[in-house]
């Protein structure tokens, strides 16, 4: 009897996480305007491999979602400090899990941030890749590489189609400095 009523209150109380969490995720993706999704295996991939070689200084990520793209760069540049800057909580209480020495992650609006860095990297949407080229215009430009939506306005150094479903595009705007701003 007892047992029933306490496997009872726990599947209550896991319900109520259940729906706290669903609905802390859905708040954050209206206020962003984008769900936490993250980068998928085959674009993360392509979107390393046409980095260049050694990168140091300082990689943003813009929107760090899970944490797993900023965790691969991180993996990949052991001599760059990695940022991710994610205001949504359940994804950035689980990207602290992911850990390594030059690896960072930052519950803070990134446009409320100065964005001095080697290279910035996203996976927003376009009025957030428009409000970032505005922001990035009055402070001086930093290397960006984004996938999927492109900055309107600003010529791609690099634009690169992953052979995907979506045939995504990666574009790469600027050159890498170690020193920060192009
Ligand atoms: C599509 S996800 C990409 C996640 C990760 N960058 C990846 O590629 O795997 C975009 C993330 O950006 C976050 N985001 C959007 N605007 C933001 C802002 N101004 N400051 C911090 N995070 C933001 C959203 O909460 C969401 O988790």
């Amino acid at each position: 009897m007892i047992s029933t009523s306490i496997s009872h209150s726990f599947s209550i109380l896991g319900g109520l996480l259940g729906l706290l969490i669903v609905f802390s995720i859905l708040y954050w993706t209206i206020k962003n305007g984008i769900s936490p999704m993250p980068t998928s295996p085959k674009v993360q991939k392509a979107l390393l491999s046409s980095l260049p070689v050694h990168l140091e200084g300082t990689i943003l990520e813009l929107g760090s979602g899970w944490g797993t793209l900023a965790f691969a760069l991180a993996k990949r540049y052991p001599n760059a400090q990695v940022i991710g800057y994610e205001t949504s909580l359940i994804p950035y209480l689980f990207s602290l899990l992911l850990r390594r020495k030059n690896l960072t992650f930052k519950r803070k609006d990134f446009f409320n941030e100065p964005l001095n860095a080697t290279l910035a990297v996203c996976y927003l949407y376009p009025a957030a890749m428009q409000r970032l080229k505005q922001k990035l215009e009055k402070e001086g430009k930093i290397a960006i590489i984004t996938h999927t939506f492109a900055v309107n306005g600003w010529k791609a150094t690099k634009i690169i189609e992953v052979n995907d479903l979506y045939k995504t595009r990666i574009y790469l705007y600027g050159e890498y400095t170690s020193y920060g701003r192009t």
